[in-house]
């Protein structure tokens, strides 16, 4: 029995990532495909709610969100997860060890993302309020090997959303949690 694919979102905070996720969740379960996502806030609160945002803390976050992916997809669930993933380190890793791995950078202008600034963390970062914010203070590495690159600036999230979609069917990834 085949793995289920985990669909890694990557970007700046704002870019996007939750709200194509969203979306795409919402077309899977309309094909009655199983799927589960994993969100960077709520997984930091429920799962990793004693690091901090040291390079180091930022790995072990993203290793913890990959072994639970890991352990969803080999019940043949689709995992979407949603992280900004800032490290190339962190893509290599998770290609390593998710299989299949599709990995979405879901890329937005800083000015763009500070201007959406969904959350206040933009201002609060160029207010100096919070510090280790990523691509303000801390680093964002674009990623090197993106499976689809999603410009959330030129596409609307429903878009975006078909285009992952057609992706998974492509790669003949798009299959239900009950077929062996
Ligand atoms: N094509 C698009 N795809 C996704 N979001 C879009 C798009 N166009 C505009 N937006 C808007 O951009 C914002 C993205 O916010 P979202 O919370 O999804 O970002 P995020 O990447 O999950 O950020 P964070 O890392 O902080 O969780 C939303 O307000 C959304 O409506
Ligand atoms: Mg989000």
């Amino acid at each position: 029995m085949q793995n289920g694919p985990v669909v890694w979102f990557t970007g700046l905070s704002g870019s996007g990532k939750t709200t194509l996720s969203r979306e795409v969740e919402k077309m899977l379960h309309a094909l009655s495909i199983s799927v589960e996502a994993l969100d960077g806030d709520t997984f930091r609160k429920h799962l990793a709610s004693d690091l901090g945002f040291t390079r180091q803390d930022r790995h072990t976050n993203i290793e913890r969100a990959a072994y639970v992916a890991g352990l969803l997809s080999r019940h043949r669930i689709t995992v979407l997860a949603s992280f900004i993933t800032p490290y190339r380190s962190m893509h290599s890793y998770l290609r390593e060890k998710l299989d299949p791995y599709i990995e979405i950078y879901v890329k937005s202008s800083l000015e763009e993302c500070i201007r959406r600034d969904v959350k206040g963390l933009y201002r609060k970062s160029l207010a100096g309020e919070i510090q280790a914010f990523s691509g303000v203070t801390d680093p964002y590495e674009e990623p090197e090997h993106p499976d689809l690159i999603l410009d959330t600036e030129q596409c609307t999230p429903e878009e975006g959303a078909r285009e992952v979609i057609a992706l998974l069917q492509r790669r003949q990834l798009l299959y239900t949690g009950s077929k062996s």
